[in-house]
């Protein structure tokens, strides 16, 4: 399996007819339409893990067992010692490699439609009711399947006309601010208080500093229906309640951090963020997600832990006017569009090998383009 190639020398020249092709949103339309026939329960067909080192293994060496956090804890223990690192782990190698694993061993029992990271159809999932973050994946289609990565360059066409042949507008570079880089840390402590590296440990009583190493991971690898979609989507999998044997049993654990609810106004936003919650864990089919909720300000501590079932959180959706069948609906429209972009950009077999932009825009919606290359590289100058 090929990993997407970005050459060197890529050029976007987006043409004009193209930047006028927008996919748009419309959760309204798209919450009244009959539901997708819904995935269904997800198919674990590989797990891997990733070292301290973030390197890449193929067994359960970071699998992390759910216990009890102290309530109390303080969660923001340790920040000073959290060494600073560019977490650039987005491209598709490690998902890959491993699903060209779960083939050989014969555990891929239907060709997919899409192989993606779990993140990537999260940000499709909610995308309707994102307001703020703009995103851009890299898509390509090999032997009829759909393969995304995250884009995390910067497009060189102006985000507001959408024109790219006049004075280009570079997309200005997320930067995380110190007191959001403390509230990730205290996601990660959270997910530390939380965890043991064996079933048999008991819960952690007392002050103790929370192990917060983010090159550790856990990851399923699933393959699940979305309408007529197969999909392949790897993601994280935070810990597992009891014991594991070999497969999902239903115990999969998703956790969380929240600030504390005192006021409706919290309430509310609290019950948009259980979309991203329930999307994330809905695709791998993580049945429980559990949720520690901070206090305010800091110092930040412990204040409360509150177990959700998953299918239960569009419930919340309804409170805070998001809709899960809306989310299901789009994505699979969004498949299809992505799919037909393609095929429309590439009437000339073979249409393998091409590399396409996807960037989606918040109230502007989605598109889809040619990336131009020098020279398309030719399906078989890549290793089978
Ligand atoms: P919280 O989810 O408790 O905020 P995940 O929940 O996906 O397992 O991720 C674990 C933690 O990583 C998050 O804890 C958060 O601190 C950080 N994190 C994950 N995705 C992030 C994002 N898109 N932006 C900022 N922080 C993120
Ligand atoms: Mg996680
Ligand atoms: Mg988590």
């Amino acid at each position: 399996f090929p990993v997407l190639p970005l050459p060197p020398g890529l050029h976007e020249n987006i043409p004009e007819v193209n930047a006028k092709m927008v996919f748009r949103r419309d959760p309204a339309a798209y919450a009244a339409i009959k539901p997708v026939a819904a995935l269904t329960v997800p198919d674990q067909i590989a797990t891997f893990s990733y070292d301290e080192n973030h390197v890449l293994r193929h067994d359960d060496s970071s699998l992390r067992y759910f216990v009890d956090p102290p309530v109390g804890a303080n969660l923001d223990a340790g920040y000073e010692n959290w060494p600073r690192r560019d977490d650039e782990h987005y491209r598709l190698d490690a998902l890959l490699e491993t699903y060209a694993r779960a083939v050989d061993s014969g555990k891929v029992k239907e060709k997919p439609n899409v192989v993606t990271w779990r993140g990537m159809m999260t940000k499709i999932m909610t995308a309707q009711y994102e307001d703020r973050d703009e995103w851009e994946m890299n898509a390509m289609i090999l032997d009829g399947t759909l393969y995304l990565e995250d884009n995390k360059g910067v497009t060189y066409l102006n985000p507001h006309t959408l024109k790219s042949r006049e004075p280009l507008e570079l997309t200005p570079k997320r930067t995380v601010t110190e007191p959001q880089r403390k509230l990730m840390y205290t996601g990660y402590a959270f997910e530390s208080y939380c965890t043991v590296d064996h079933p048999s440990q008991e819960p952690i009583v007392g002050s103790h500093e929370p192990d917060v190493n983010t090159n550790m991971q856990w990851c399923s690898v699933v393959q699940t229906n979305l309408g007529p979609w197969n999909l392949v989507l790897g993601g994280e999998v935070d810990c597992v309640r009891g014991r594991y044997t070999g497969k999902n049993d239903g115990n999969y654990v998703e956790l969380k951090t929240s600030a504390v609810v005192r006021s409706d106004r919290d309430g509310k936003n609290f019950e948009r963020s259980a979309l991203k919650y329930w999307a994330q864990s809905y695709l791998l089919g993580i049945p429980e997600v559990v949720v520690g909720f901070r206090s305010p300000q800091e110092p930040y501590h412990l204040e409360a832990t509150q177990t959700f079932e998953t299918f239960q959180l569009p419930r919340l959706g309804l409170k805070a006017g998001w809709s899960a069948s809306a989310c299901l609906n789009w994505t699979n429209a969004v498949i299809e569009y992505i799919h037909q972009r393609c095929k429309a950009e590439s009437p000339r077999d073979p249409l393998d090998g091409k590399l396409f932009r996807v960037m989606y825009r918040p109230r502007f919606g989605l598109q889809v383009w040619v990336l131009g290359l020098p020279s398309i590289p030719s399906i078989q100058d890549v290793d089978p």
